[in-house]
């Protein structure tokens, strides 16, 4: 019995200036130097993984779902056309009530990245393919004063909620 529930695989996707790589454990050498930068874990908190664990992780995630298979786990590398791995993106994506999938985005850019559009960049694809795959309701949950990620959001068509979970603003592309 039990219903076998499959998920999305993450594929390879491009966008004007980024490759987006569904991450490997190989990725891991690439994305230690700017992911144990505490810059960038200001408002997610936390502290950065070794590169013992981040290749764990990443074992983890190339998996492309939970081990118990309730969720999907679709994670891409951000790589930029000239060579570097920039940043990431993921959804953790799951069966509402009525069976709709749903995905929880989030988004993570090397501190020397930053500000240049990446991260929207990347954000939009991703929930282009996502939407193209069957993927129709999305969250995001971010820190109240975190500018630079709530712009991300609201370029990718969420928008803010009154739900807090751990101190964080819930977004989503609800009909309001
Ligand atoms: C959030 C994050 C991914 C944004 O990456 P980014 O590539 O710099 O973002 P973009 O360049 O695409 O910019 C997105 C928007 O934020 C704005 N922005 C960028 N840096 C900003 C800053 N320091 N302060 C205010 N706004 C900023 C940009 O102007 C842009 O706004 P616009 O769409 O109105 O023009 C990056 O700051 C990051 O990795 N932070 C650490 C990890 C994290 O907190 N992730 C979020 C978890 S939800």
């Amino acid at each position: 019995m039990g219903m076998q529930v499959t998920w999305p695989v993450a594929t390879f996707l491009k966008s004007p200036r980024l490759d987006l790589e569904p991450v490997r454990v190989d990725h891991a050498e690439e994305a230690y130097p700017w992911l144990s930068d505490e810059r960038i874990h200001a408002f997610t908190g936390g502290a950065p993984a070794s590169l013992d664990e981040l290749r764990a992780q990443f074992r983890r995630q190339a998996e492309g779902h939970s081990p118990d298979g309730s969720q999907g786990w679709l994670n891409w590398m951000i790589r930029h056309r000239t060579g570097r791995v920039v940043g990431t993106v993921q959804a953790t994506v799951t069966r509402g009530r009525g069976g709709a999938m749903q995905g929880d985005l989030a988004w993570v850019l090397a501190f020397e990245a930053q500000g240049h559009g990446f991260a929207r960049e990347a954000a939009g694809e991703m929930v282009i393919w996502l939407m193209g795959n069957g993927v129709q309701r999305f969250t995001a949950h971010i820190h109240p004063r975190h500018k630079a990620s709530k712009a991300v959001a609201r370029a990718i068509g969420l928008h803010p909620t009154i739900n807090v979970v751990q101190g964080e603003l819930e977004w989503n592309n609800d009909d309001s």
